[in-house]
């Protein structure tokens, strides 16, 4: 029988939400996973350290029993060095969302070039800048508006380690190699979609996400990147859950919920491309020598063995439902 090893995979960008929904989808990935970076776009915003703490427990209690590091973050605004000092020992870096770019992102930042003070205090404390990087254009152009924010971060603050949350176009990964402080994440469902699985026939609410996914010359770059082990380039699913009724909706909320099935899809995307030796990087490797972070030891053996992907987790539809998977999680 057909097994592979992977040792500790990590979702370096990954929504648990709260209440309910998160004790629900926070075992999906503590069992797939070794450790992920907590997205904070929580109503209140995880932005104090009593939030951050309320929330590092609740995402401690439901991870229980799982070899699991969650990676917290706090939800950008003009913090104080006091604020940033007190909060460093607990998180992994704050993340940037531009003013209303996506779900719970209101309290975002609307003046970036007004956030510079903050910048520098990042930079200075040695703490990484998480950035959802979109612009208020086109949506289509939104991630490419804003590559000149990066550019200008990128060069502002050469010490500042910069993350490019979920790219989708090439012209992304181009700029990974212009900046040694550029680093970025990149999910699974955009190494695997276009705008065309979203909207090319019967709209798919389910592939509906921000950013939107692009053309096939974009996912290609990514899947390229992703394929050929980019040093610079970190899985994060982006896994967003939204219940059902949320998503097939007029107005459907932004997400694709992945988590439970990003570990099989990936080996088998990476095994159809015999590229199945650069998962290692793509999915643990890169981001413990970005973060340096050292995860829990957790081994998960994948088998070459076919299952169907349920309609539903609980009041969530996950991605790729319904479909058959050729590779299944049979550890821990
Ligand atoms: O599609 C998305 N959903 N993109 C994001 O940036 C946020 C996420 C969510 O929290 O639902
Ligand atoms: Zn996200």
């Amino acid at each position: 029988m057909h097994e592979i090893l992977l040792d500790a995979p990590l979702d370096m960008h990954l929504h648990l939400r709260d209440g309910a929904m998160l004790e629900f989808v926070a075992p999906l990935s503590a069992r797939d996973f070794a450790g992920a970076v907590i997205m904070p776009n929580l109503v209140p915003p995880v932005d104090t350290l009593e939030r951050l703490h309320r929330y590092r427990a609740a995402v401690a209690t439901a991870t229980a029993g799982h070899r699991f590091a969650p990676y917290h973050t706090l939800f950008f605004r003009a913090y104080n060095e006091a604020e940033l000092l007190a909060a460093r020992p607990f998180i992994i870096g704050v993340k940037l969302y531009p003013e209303g770019v996506t779900t719970n992102s209101a309290a975002g930042v609307s003046d970036i070039a007004a956030a510079a003070e903050t910048f520098g205090l990042l930079e200075r404390l040695g703490i990484p800048l998480l950035v959802h990087g979109e612009s208020h254009g086109f949506v289509l152009d939104r991630e490419a508006e804003f590559l000149a924010v990066y550019d200008w971060l990128a060069r502002s603050f050469p010490h500042l380690m910069i993350v490019m949350e979920h790219i989708t176009t090439a012209a992304a990964v181009d700029l990974l190699d212009r900046h040694t402080n550029l680093f970025a994440t990149i999910t699974l469902h955009h190494l695997i979609i276009t705008l065309d699985d979203l909207a090319g026939g019967l709209l798919n609410p389910h592939l509906f996400c921000k950013p939107i996914a692009k053309r096939p010359a974009d996912r290609d770059a990514l899947l390229a990147a992703a394929l050929n082990g980019h040093p610079k380039v970190m899985f994060g699913s982006d896994s967003a859950p939204h219940p059902r009724d949320k998503k097939e909706a007029a107005g459907c909320a932004a997400g694709v919920f992945s988590a439970p099935v990003a570990v099989p899809l990936l080996v088998d995307l990476f095994a159809q491309h015999n590229a199945l030796d650069r998962l290692p990087a793509f999915l643990s490797q890169n981001a413990q020598r970005i973060y340096g972070i050292q995860p829990p030891i957790k081994q998960l053996r994948i088998r070459a063995e076919s299952w169907q992907v349920p309609l539903q987790y609980g009041e969530v539809v996950p991605f790729m439902a319904g479909r058959t998977i050729d590779w299944r999680v049979v550890t821990p």
